[in-house]
Protein backbone atom coordinates (compact mmCIF):
# COMPACT_ATOMS: atom_id res chain seq x y z
CA UNK A 1 0.00 0.00 0.00
CA UNK A 2 1.21 3.16 -0.89
CA UNK A 3 0.27 6.89 0.83
CA UNK A 4 -0.55 9.89 -1.16
CA UNK A 5 -1.04 12.96 -0.28
CA UNK A 6 -2.87 15.35 -2.38
CA UNK A 7 -2.71 19.06 -1.76
CA UNK A 8 -5.47 21.21 -3.82
CA UNK A 9 -8.01 18.79 -3.04
CA UNK A 10 -10.73 21.40 -3.31
CA UNK A 11 -9.08 22.87 -6.40
CA UNK A 12 -10.08 21.90 -10.10
CA UNK A 13 -6.76 19.27 -10.87
CA UNK A 14 -7.07 17.99 -7.29
CA UNK A 15 -10.50 17.05 -6.81
CA UNK A 16 -10.62 15.09 -10.00
CA UNK A 17 -7.47 13.64 -9.30
CA UNK A 18 -8.60 12.48 -5.91
CA UNK A 19 -11.46 10.84 -7.41
CA UNK A 20 -9.09 9.07 -9.87
CA UNK A 21 -6.99 7.91 -6.69
CA UNK A 22 -9.66 6.58 -4.97
CA UNK A 23 -10.34 4.01 -7.88
CA UNK A 24 -7.06 2.39 -6.80
CA UNK A 25 -7.18 0.05 -4.09
CA UNK A 26 -3.38 0.12 -3.55
CA UNK A 27 -3.00 3.45 -2.26
CA UNK A 28 -4.18 5.19 1.03
CA UNK A 29 -5.31 9.07 -0.01
CA UNK A 30 -4.32 12.10 2.42
CA UNK A 31 -6.14 15.03 1.89
CA UNK A 32 -4.14 18.81 2.55
CA UNK A 33 -7.26 20.98 2.50
CA UNK A 34 -7.94 24.29 4.12
CA UNK A 35 -11.41 23.97 4.91
CA UNK A 36 -12.19 20.46 5.23
CA UNK A 37 -16.30 21.63 5.24
CA UNK A 38 -15.51 21.65 0.92
CA UNK A 39 -14.81 17.91 1.05
CA UNK A 40 -17.95 16.01 0.04
CA UNK A 41 -19.33 14.22 2.82
CA UNK A 42 -19.52 10.99 0.59
CA UNK A 43 -15.41 11.11 0.03
CA UNK A 44 -14.52 11.95 3.66
CA UNK A 45 -14.83 8.24 4.96
CA UNK A 46 -12.50 7.16 2.29
CA UNK A 47 -10.02 9.45 2.95
CA UNK A 48 -7.29 11.08 5.48
CA UNK A 49 -7.79 14.87 5.86
CA UNK A 50 -5.63 17.51 7.48
CA UNK A 51 -6.80 21.12 7.64
CA UNK A 52 -4.23 23.26 7.19
CA UNK A 53 -1.87 25.14 4.27
CA UNK A 54 1.50 25.15 3.42
CA UNK A 55 2.23 28.52 5.48
CA UNK A 56 1.77 26.54 8.66
CA UNK A 57 4.26 24.00 9.35
CA UNK A 58 2.73 21.43 11.89
CA UNK A 59 0.30 21.16 9.33
CA UNK A 60 2.24 20.64 6.51
CA UNK A 61 4.41 17.48 8.63
CA UNK A 62 1.23 16.18 9.73
CA UNK A 63 -0.16 16.04 6.44
CA UNK A 64 3.23 14.43 5.35
CA UNK A 65 3.85 12.27 8.20
CA UNK A 66 4.40 8.39 6.34
CA UNK A 67 3.77 9.55 2.97
CA UNK A 68 5.45 7.67 -0.20
CA UNK A 69 4.46 10.63 -2.83
CA UNK A 70 2.65 14.01 -2.12
CA UNK A 71 1.26 15.54 -5.34
CA UNK A 72 1.62 19.50 -5.19
CA UNK A 73 -1.44 21.25 -6.90
CA UNK A 74 -1.51 24.61 -5.16
CA UNK A 75 -1.06 28.06 -6.68
CA UNK A 76 -1.57 31.60 -5.08
CA UNK A 77 -2.73 33.34 -8.04
CA UNK A 78 -5.61 35.44 -6.95
CA UNK A 79 -4.63 36.04 -3.82
CA UNK A 80 -3.35 39.78 -3.78
CA UNK A 81 -0.21 41.54 -5.22
CA UNK A 82 2.35 39.18 -3.76
CA UNK A 83 1.15 36.03 -4.78
CA UNK A 84 4.77 35.23 -6.11
CA UNK A 85 5.97 35.56 -2.85
CA UNK A 86 3.38 33.00 -1.32
CA UNK A 87 4.11 30.93 -3.99
CA UNK A 88 7.84 30.80 -3.45
CA UNK A 89 7.67 30.55 0.12
CA UNK A 90 4.24 28.14 -0.19
CA UNK A 91 6.82 25.70 -2.28
CA UNK A 92 10.07 25.97 -0.05
CA UNK A 93 7.67 24.87 3.10
CA UNK A 94 6.33 21.94 1.24
CA UNK A 95 9.87 20.70 -0.26
CA UNK A 96 11.98 21.48 2.97
CA UNK A 97 8.51 19.85 5.16
CA UNK A 98 8.57 16.76 2.25
CA UNK A 99 12.56 16.23 3.02
CA UNK A 100 12.40 16.33 7.03
CA UNK A 101 9.75 13.77 6.50
CA UNK A 102 11.15 11.45 4.24
CA UNK A 103 8.73 11.17 1.50
CA UNK A 104 10.12 9.69 -1.85
CA UNK A 105 8.24 11.46 -4.54
CA UNK A 106 7.05 14.95 -5.25
CA UNK A 107 4.74 15.45 -8.00
CA UNK A 108 3.99 18.64 -9.31
CA UNK A 109 2.08 20.23 -12.30
CA UNK A 110 2.86 23.71 -13.27
CA UNK A 111 2.38 25.26 -16.76
CA UNK A 112 4.07 25.11 -20.22
CA UNK A 113 6.40 27.68 -21.19
CA UNK A 114 9.57 29.58 -21.12
CA UNK A 115 11.12 31.70 -18.80
CA UNK A 116 12.37 34.53 -21.42
CA UNK A 117 8.41 34.78 -22.95
CA UNK A 118 6.53 34.23 -19.71
CA UNK A 119 3.67 36.39 -18.19
CA UNK A 120 3.88 36.63 -14.66
CA UNK A 121 1.54 34.16 -13.05
CA UNK A 122 3.71 31.44 -15.60
CA UNK A 123 6.97 32.43 -14.10
CA UNK A 124 5.65 31.97 -10.91
CA UNK A 125 4.47 28.62 -11.88
CA UNK A 126 7.78 28.13 -13.19
CA UNK A 127 9.86 29.53 -10.18
CA UNK A 128 7.84 26.95 -8.07
CA UNK A 129 8.98 23.93 -10.01
CA UNK A 130 12.77 25.07 -9.46
CA UNK A 131 12.04 25.55 -5.90
CA UNK A 132 10.24 22.34 -5.25
CA UNK A 133 12.72 20.40 -7.62
CA UNK A 134 15.98 22.56 -6.09
CA UNK A 135 17.45 19.44 -4.28
CA UNK A 136 17.57 16.37 -6.10
CA UNK A 137 19.86 14.64 -3.92
CA UNK A 138 16.61 14.81 -1.29
CA UNK A 139 14.04 14.38 -3.01
CA UNK A 140 12.42 13.51 -6.28
CA UNK A 141 10.30 15.73 -8.09
CA UNK A 142 8.30 14.77 -11.11
CA UNK A 143 7.50 17.92 -12.26
CA UNK A 144 4.59 17.98 -15.02
CA UNK A 145 3.86 21.22 -17.80
CA UNK A 146 0.58 21.48 -18.98
CA UNK A 147 -0.28 24.12 -21.19
CA UNK A 148 -4.36 24.81 -21.80
CA UNK A 149 -6.55 22.44 -20.22
CA UNK A 150 -9.55 21.09 -21.60
CA UNK A 151 -12.34 19.71 -19.56
CA UNK A 152 -16.00 20.47 -18.29
CA UNK A 153 -15.50 23.27 -15.62
CA UNK A 154 -12.18 24.60 -16.74
CA UNK A 155 -11.36 27.94 -17.36
CA UNK A 156 -10.13 27.66 -21.13
CA UNK A 157 -13.13 25.49 -21.93
CA UNK A 158 -15.75 27.87 -20.23
CA UNK A 159 -14.31 30.19 -22.13
CA UNK A 160 -14.36 29.01 -25.74
CA UNK A 161 -17.21 27.43 -25.24
CA UNK A 162 -19.06 30.65 -24.32
CA UNK A 163 -17.47 32.66 -27.26
CA UNK A 164 -18.63 29.85 -29.71
CA UNK A 165 -21.99 29.35 -28.35
CA UNK A 166 -22.76 33.50 -28.31
CA UNK A 167 -21.10 34.81 -31.09
CA UNK A 168 -22.03 33.73 -34.54
CA UNK A 169 -18.92 36.25 -35.70
CA UNK A 170 -16.06 36.84 -33.62
CA UNK A 171 -13.56 39.57 -34.21
CA UNK A 172 -10.41 38.22 -33.44
CA UNK A 173 -6.85 39.55 -31.87
CA UNK A 174 -3.47 38.49 -33.11
CA UNK A 175 -2.56 36.50 -30.21
CA UNK A 176 -5.00 33.80 -30.86
CA UNK A 177 -2.37 32.55 -33.37
CA UNK A 178 0.49 31.72 -30.63
CA UNK A 179 0.68 28.10 -31.38
CA UNK A 180 -0.05 26.25 -28.07
CA UNK A 181 -0.76 22.39 -27.30
CA UNK A 182 -3.55 21.95 -25.34
CA UNK A 183 -4.71 18.66 -23.50
CA UNK A 184 -7.37 17.16 -22.24
CA UNK A 185 -8.17 17.04 -18.61
CA UNK A 186 -8.35 13.26 -18.51
CA UNK A 187 -5.47 12.78 -19.80
CA UNK A 188 -3.46 15.45 -17.16
CA UNK A 189 -4.94 13.06 -14.54
CA UNK A 190 -3.55 10.05 -16.50
CA UNK A 191 0.14 11.44 -16.67
CA UNK A 192 -0.41 12.75 -12.50
CA UNK A 193 -1.62 9.17 -11.59
CA UNK A 194 0.69 6.75 -13.70
CA UNK A 195 3.68 9.27 -12.27
CA UNK A 196 3.25 7.41 -8.66
CA UNK A 197 4.74 4.08 -9.87
CA UNK A 198 7.25 5.57 -12.63
CA UNK A 199 10.31 3.54 -12.21
CA UNK A 200 12.92 6.27 -12.69
CA UNK A 201 14.84 7.30 -9.84
CA UNK A 202 15.92 11.11 -10.69
CA UNK A 203 14.31 14.81 -11.48
CA UNK A 204 12.45 14.25 -14.52
CA UNK A 205 10.45 17.60 -16.32
CA UNK A 206 7.80 15.66 -18.82
CA UNK A 207 6.17 18.27 -21.14
CA UNK A 208 2.63 17.12 -21.70
CA UNK A 209 0.58 18.54 -24.59
CA UNK A 210 -1.73 16.68 -27.71
CA UNK A 211 -1.86 18.64 -30.99
CA UNK A 212 -0.11 21.24 -32.06
CA UNK A 213 -2.34 24.55 -32.57
CA UNK A 214 -3.51 28.16 -32.08
CA UNK A 215 -6.51 29.73 -30.10
CA UNK A 216 -8.21 30.35 -33.05
CA UNK A 217 -8.12 26.67 -34.15
CA UNK A 218 -9.31 25.65 -31.04
CA UNK A 219 -12.32 27.99 -31.19
CA UNK A 220 -12.85 26.63 -35.21
CA UNK A 221 -12.83 22.91 -34.37
CA UNK A 222 -14.60 23.75 -30.69
CA UNK A 223 -17.93 25.21 -32.95
CA UNK A 224 -17.48 21.77 -35.42
CA UNK A 225 -18.14 19.72 -32.05
CA UNK A 226 -20.98 21.92 -31.66
CA UNK A 227 -22.29 21.81 -34.63
CA UNK A 228 -22.19 25.45 -35.31
CA UNK A 229 -20.49 27.59 -37.99
CA UNK A 230 -18.91 30.46 -36.95
CA UNK A 231 -17.09 33.45 -38.56
CA UNK A 232 -13.84 34.32 -37.03
CA UNK A 233 -12.47 37.81 -38.64
CA UNK A 234 -8.63 38.90 -37.78
CA UNK A 235 -7.51 42.06 -36.58
CA UNK A 236 -4.36 42.91 -36.29
CA UNK A 237 -4.80 45.25 -33.45
CA UNK A 238 -7.08 44.64 -29.39
CA UNK A 239 -5.11 44.69 -26.83
CA UNK A 240 -4.72 41.99 -24.20
CA UNK A 241 -6.74 44.76 -22.01
CA UNK A 242 -9.65 44.72 -24.25
CA UNK A 243 -9.92 41.24 -25.29
CA UNK A 244 -9.54 40.72 -21.19
CA UNK A 245 -12.69 42.94 -20.87
CA UNK A 246 -14.50 41.81 -23.79
CA UNK A 247 -14.28 38.05 -22.53
CA UNK A 248 -15.71 39.05 -18.99
CA UNK A 249 -18.57 40.45 -20.20
CA UNK A 250 -18.91 37.61 -22.64
CA UNK A 251 -17.61 34.86 -20.55
CA UNK A 252 -18.27 33.77 -16.78
CA UNK A 253 -14.25 33.93 -16.00
CA UNK A 254 -13.26 37.73 -13.98
CA UNK A 255 -11.33 40.14 -14.87
CA UNK A 256 -8.23 38.73 -13.39
CA UNK A 257 -8.03 35.71 -14.47
CA UNK A 258 -8.94 36.04 -17.91
CA UNK A 259 -6.06 38.74 -18.38
CA UNK A 260 -4.33 36.13 -16.72
CA UNK A 261 -5.23 33.96 -19.26
CA UNK A 262 -4.26 36.33 -22.06
CA UNK A 263 -0.88 37.16 -21.50
CA UNK A 264 -0.91 33.39 -20.81
CA UNK A 265 -1.67 33.01 -24.56
CA UNK A 266 0.65 36.29 -26.19
CA UNK A 267 3.53 33.70 -25.88
CA UNK A 268 3.92 29.76 -27.65
CA UNK A 269 3.03 27.13 -24.68
CA UNK A 270 4.58 24.08 -26.79
CA UNK A 271 6.02 20.81 -25.64
CA UNK A 272 9.50 20.99 -25.56
CA UNK A 273 11.07 17.69 -24.45
CA UNK A 274 9.26 13.96 -25.10
CA UNK A 275 9.55 12.84 -22.03
CA UNK A 276 5.67 11.59 -21.66
CA UNK A 277 6.37 9.81 -24.72
CA UNK A 278 9.79 8.38 -23.12
CA UNK A 279 8.47 7.64 -20.07
CA UNK A 280 4.88 7.70 -20.24
CA UNK A 281 4.32 6.40 -23.54
CA UNK A 282 0.96 4.38 -22.88
CA UNK A 283 -0.97 7.42 -22.52
CA UNK A 284 -1.96 8.60 -25.86
CA UNK A 285 -3.48 12.25 -25.35
CA UNK A 286 -6.66 12.41 -27.28
CA UNK A 287 -7.35 15.28 -29.92
CA UNK A 288 -8.93 18.59 -29.06
CA UNK A 289 -11.71 18.17 -30.42
CA UNK A 290 -12.55 14.57 -28.47
CA UNK A 291 -11.73 16.58 -25.79
CA UNK A 292 -14.40 19.12 -26.72
CA UNK A 293 -17.06 16.46 -26.89
CA UNK A 294 -16.35 14.68 -23.51
CA UNK A 295 -16.12 17.86 -21.79
CA UNK A 296 -20.23 18.83 -23.28
CA UNK A 297 -20.75 15.02 -22.72
CA UNK A 298 -20.06 15.56 -19.04
CA UNK A 299 -22.01 19.20 -19.13
CA UNK A 300 -25.08 17.32 -20.58
CA UNK A 301 -25.00 14.26 -18.40
CA UNK A 302 -24.82 16.76 -15.04
CA UNK A 303 -21.48 15.17 -14.18
CA UNK A 304 -18.94 18.73 -13.58
CA UNK A 305 -16.56 17.21 -10.94
CA UNK A 306 -14.74 20.49 -10.46
CA UNK A 307 -14.38 23.54 -12.07
CA UNK A 308 -12.32 26.92 -12.11
CA UNK A 309 -14.79 28.78 -9.63
CA UNK A 310 -13.72 26.03 -6.87
CA UNK A 311 -10.79 26.95 -5.14
CA UNK A 312 -11.00 29.95 -2.46
CA UNK A 313 -8.23 32.01 -4.98
CA UNK A 314 -9.38 35.82 -4.45
CA UNK A 315 -9.32 36.13 -0.92
CA UNK A 316 -12.80 38.14 -1.67
CA UNK A 317 -13.94 34.60 -2.43
CA UNK A 318 -12.98 32.47 0.88
CA UNK A 319 -15.33 31.02 2.28
CA UNK A 320 -13.28 29.55 5.36
CA UNK A 321 -14.75 30.87 8.40
CA UNK A 322 -17.53 32.35 6.40
CA UNK A 323 -20.40 30.14 7.86
CA UNK A 324 -20.85 32.46 10.74
CA UNK A 325 -23.66 35.72 10.05
CA UNK A 326 -23.74 37.21 13.53
CA UNK A 327 -21.64 39.76 12.62
CA UNK A 328 -24.40 41.22 10.75
CA UNK A 329 -25.73 43.90 11.52
CA UNK A 330 -28.65 44.44 9.30
CA UNK A 331 -31.11 41.89 8.47
CA UNK A 332 -34.24 40.82 6.15
CA UNK A 333 -36.50 38.03 7.75
CA UNK A 334 -39.15 36.24 5.85
CA UNK A 335 -40.81 33.28 7.56
CA UNK A 336 -43.26 30.79 5.46
CA UNK A 337 -44.95 28.05 6.89
CA UNK A 338 -44.63 24.60 5.52
CA UNK A 339 -48.05 23.38 6.20
CA UNK A 340 -47.11 19.94 5.83
CA UNK A 341 -44.51 20.32 3.27
CA UNK A 342 -41.06 17.84 4.65
CA UNK A 343 -38.13 19.16 5.09
CA UNK A 344 -36.40 16.80 2.89
CA UNK A 345 -38.24 18.42 -0.48
CA UNK A 346 -38.28 21.43 1.37
CA UNK A 347 -33.87 20.93 0.97
CA UNK A 348 -34.11 19.81 -2.18
CA UNK A 349 -36.00 22.72 -3.73
CA UNK A 350 -34.17 25.12 -2.00
CA UNK A 351 -30.84 23.31 -3.17
CA UNK A 352 -32.11 23.12 -6.73
CA UNK A 353 -32.10 27.13 -7.02
CA UNK A 354 -29.99 29.24 -9.14
CA UNK A 355 -28.18 28.62 -12.48
CA UNK A 356 -30.56 27.43 -15.26
CA UNK A 357 -33.86 26.91 -12.80
CA UNK A 358 -33.24 30.51 -11.97
CA UNK A 359 -34.42 32.75 -9.22
CA UNK A 360 -38.10 31.76 -8.94
CA UNK A 361 -39.51 34.78 -9.24
CA UNK A 362 -38.36 38.35 -10.52
CA UNK A 363 -35.91 36.64 -12.58
CA UNK A 364 -35.27 39.77 -14.57
CA UNK A 365 -34.56 41.83 -11.49
CA UNK A 366 -31.86 39.38 -10.50
CA UNK A 367 -30.76 39.47 -13.78
CA UNK A 368 -30.05 43.10 -13.33
CA UNK A 369 -28.38 42.54 -10.61
CA UNK A 370 -26.09 40.24 -12.38
CA UNK A 371 -25.63 42.54 -14.93
CA UNK A 372 -24.51 45.00 -13.14
CA UNK A 373 -22.13 43.57 -10.86
CA UNK A 374 -20.49 41.92 -14.03
CA UNK A 375 -20.17 46.09 -15.31
CA UNK A 376 -18.55 46.44 -11.49
CA UNK A 377 -16.12 43.56 -12.19
CA UNK A 378 -17.77 41.02 -10.45
CA UNK A 379 -18.86 37.82 -11.45
CA UNK A 380 -22.37 38.34 -12.43
CA UNK A 381 -24.70 35.72 -12.61
CA UNK A 382 -22.71 34.00 -15.40
CA UNK A 383 -21.26 31.11 -13.35
CA UNK A 384 -24.13 29.59 -13.16
CA UNK A 385 -24.16 26.11 -11.14
CA UNK A 386 -21.73 23.16 -11.44
CA UNK A 387 -24.69 20.50 -11.50
CA UNK A 388 -27.84 20.91 -11.07
CA UNK A 389 -28.03 17.49 -9.19
CA UNK A 390 -26.28 18.90 -5.83
CA UNK A 391 -24.68 21.53 -3.86
CA UNK A 392 -21.71 21.06 -1.97
CA UNK A 393 -19.53 23.63 0.14
CA UNK A 394 -17.45 25.68 -2.19
CA UNK A 395 -19.74 25.67 -4.71
CA UNK A 396 -19.78 28.83 -6.84
CA UNK A 397 -23.47 29.43 -7.53
CA UNK A 398 -24.06 32.40 -9.49
CA UNK A 399 -22.97 35.55 -7.68
CA UNK A 400 -23.00 33.44 -4.69
CA UNK A 401 -20.68 30.64 -2.99
CA UNK A 402 -22.30 27.95 -0.58
CA UNK A 403 -20.95 28.79 2.75
CA UNK A 404 -22.36 26.21 4.79
CA UNK A 405 -25.21 23.14 3.64
CA UNK A 406 -26.70 20.94 6.34
CA UNK A 407 -29.14 18.09 4.59
CA UNK A 408 -32.60 18.79 5.80
CA UNK A 409 -32.22 22.02 7.39
CA UNK A 410 -29.31 24.88 6.03
CA UNK A 411 -28.32 26.14 2.92
CA UNK A 412 -25.98 29.69 3.68
CA UNK A 413 -24.96 31.60 0.90
CA UNK A 414 -22.13 33.93 0.88
CA UNK A 415 -22.52 37.13 -1.68
CA UNK A 416 -19.49 37.35 -3.85
CA UNK A 417 -21.22 40.11 -5.71
CA UNK A 418 -19.58 44.01 -5.39
CA UNK A 419 -20.68 45.25 -2.19
CA UNK A 420 -20.06 47.93 0.28
CA UNK A 421 -20.47 45.34 2.95
CA UNK A 422 -20.63 41.61 3.28
CA UNK A 423 -23.70 39.74 2.59
CA UNK A 424 -25.36 36.23 3.19
CA UNK A 425 -28.87 34.81 2.23
CA UNK A 426 -29.80 31.80 4.28
CA UNK A 427 -32.24 29.67 4.00
CA UNK A 428 -33.19 27.47 7.57
CA UNK A 429 -35.35 24.93 7.65
CA UNK A 430 -37.41 24.74 11.19
CA UNK A 431 -39.94 22.32 11.72
CA UNK A 432 -42.81 24.06 11.07
CA UNK A 433 -41.08 26.81 9.03
CA UNK A 434 -39.00 27.80 6.34
CA UNK A 435 -36.90 30.85 7.52
CA UNK A 436 -34.79 33.39 5.13
CA UNK A 437 -32.63 35.85 6.28
CA UNK A 438 -30.75 38.14 3.98
CA UNK A 439 -27.90 39.50 6.61
CA UNK A 440 -25.54 42.79 5.89
CA UNK A 441 -22.74 43.79 7.33
CA UNK A 442 -22.38 47.31 5.93
CA UNK A 443 -19.03 49.15 4.97
CA UNK A 444 -19.71 52.48 7.02
CA UNK A 445 -21.71 54.36 5.66
CA UNK A 446 -21.59 53.77 2.01
CA UNK A 447 -23.19 50.18 3.24
CA UNK A 448 -26.00 51.45 5.18
CA UNK A 449 -26.59 53.63 2.11
CA UNK A 450 -26.58 50.15 -0.34
CA UNK A 451 -28.76 48.50 1.98
CA UNK A 452 -31.35 51.79 2.13
CA UNK A 453 -31.57 51.91 -1.16
CA UNK A 454 -32.22 47.97 -2.51
CA UNK A 455 -35.07 48.10 0.32
CA UNK A 456 -37.59 48.02 -2.43
CA UNK A 457 -35.85 45.89 -4.47
CA UNK A 458 -35.52 43.07 -1.55
CA UNK A 459 -39.01 43.75 -0.93
CA UNK A 460 -40.01 42.30 -4.34
CA UNK A 461 -37.00 39.71 -4.49
CA UNK A 462 -36.78 38.53 -1.69
CA UNK A 463 -40.79 38.47 -0.62
CA UNK A 464 -41.73 35.48 -2.85
CA UNK A 465 -38.86 33.20 -2.60
CA UNK A 466 -39.50 31.36 0.30
CA UNK A 467 -43.23 30.88 -1.17
CA UNK A 468 -41.67 29.74 -4.53
CA UNK A 469 -39.21 27.24 -2.75
CA UNK A 470 -42.38 25.59 -0.34
CA UNK A 471 -44.74 25.80 -3.49
CA UNK A 472 -41.76 23.60 -5.57
CA UNK A 473 -41.18 21.17 -2.86
CA UNK A 474 -44.88 20.76 -2.70
CA UNK A 475 -44.72 19.68 -6.04
CA UNK A 476 -41.53 17.29 -5.93
CA UNK A 477 -43.48 16.18 -2.93
CA UNK A 478 -46.70 15.19 -5.82
CA UNK A 479 -44.25 13.68 -8.52
CA UNK A 480 -41.70 11.85 -6.04
N1 LIG B 1 -6.51 24.44 -14.29
C1 LIG B 1 -5.77 24.56 -15.37
O1 LIG B 1 -6.28 24.82 -16.48
C2 LIG B 1 -4.26 24.38 -15.30
C3 LIG B 1 -3.50 24.42 -16.48
C4 LIG B 1 -2.12 24.20 -16.40
C5 LIG B 1 -1.51 23.98 -15.19
N2 LIG B 1 -2.28 23.98 -14.05
C6 LIG B 1 -1.59 23.80 -12.76
O2 LIG B 1 -2.24 22.85 -11.95
C7 LIG B 1 -2.07 23.21 -10.57
C8 LIG B 1 -3.44 23.19 -9.88
O3 LIG B 1 -4.26 24.16 -10.52
P1 LIG B 1 -5.85 24.23 -10.32
O4 LIG B 1 -6.41 24.83 -11.57
O5 LIG B 1 -6.38 22.93 -9.86
O6 LIG B 1 -5.96 25.31 -9.15
P2 LIG B 1 -7.26 25.76 -8.32
O7 LIG B 1 -8.51 25.17 -8.87
O8 LIG B 1 -7.20 27.23 -8.20
O9 LIG B 1 -7.00 25.10 -6.89
C9 LIG B 1 -5.95 25.53 -6.07
C10 LIG B 1 -5.97 24.67 -4.82
O10 LIG B 1 -4.89 25.06 -3.98
C11 LIG B 1 -5.39 25.21 -2.64
N3 LIG B 1 -4.49 26.16 -1.98
C12 LIG B 1 -4.16 27.41 -2.35
N4 LIG B 1 -3.24 27.92 -1.53
C13 LIG B 1 -2.98 26.96 -0.60
C14 LIG B 1 -2.11 26.87 0.51
N5 LIG B 1 -1.29 27.89 0.83
N6 LIG B 1 -2.11 25.74 1.25
C15 LIG B 1 -2.91 24.69 0.94
N7 LIG B 1 -3.76 24.71 -0.11
C16 LIG B 1 -3.79 25.83 -0.87
C17 LIG B 1 -6.80 25.71 -2.83
O11 LIG B 1 -7.56 25.52 -1.64
P3 LIG B 1 -8.97 26.28 -1.36
O12 LIG B 1 -10.04 25.46 -2.00
O13 LIG B 1 -9.06 26.33 0.10
O14 LIG B 1 -8.85 27.63 -1.99
C18 LIG B 1 -7.24 24.81 -3.97
O15 LIG B 1 -7.58 23.54 -3.50
C19 LIG B 1 -1.40 24.58 -10.55
O16 LIG B 1 -0.03 24.44 -10.30
C20 LIG B 1 -1.60 25.10 -11.95
O17 LIG B 1 -0.59 25.96 -12.37
C21 LIG B 1 -3.64 24.16 -14.07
Amino acid sequence: MKNILITGATGYIGRRLKERLLKRKDLSIRLLVRNRNKVRASVINKVEIVEGDTFNKDSLFEALKDIDTAYYLIHSMGAGKDFEERDRRSAENFREACIETGVKRLIYLGGLGVKESASKHLLSRIETGEILSAKPDKLQTIWFRAGVIIGSGSASFEIIRNLVQKLPVMVTPKWVKTRTQPIAVDDVLSYLAEAIDLEYKENLIVDIGAETMNFQNMLKGAAKVMGLKRLLIPVPVLSPKLSSYWLILITPIPYQMAAALVEGLKSETIVLNDHASRYLGNIKPISFEKAVDNAISEMEQDQVISRWCDSSADIACDIMNQDDTHTAILRDKRELPLQGVSASSVFKSMTGIGGKTGWFSYHYLWQLRGFMDKLSGGYGLSRGRRTHKELRVGDALDFWKVADIKENKRLLLLAQMKLPGKAWLEFDIQPDKLVQTAHFLPNGILGRLYWISVLPLHNLVFSDLAAKIVARAREIEKTS
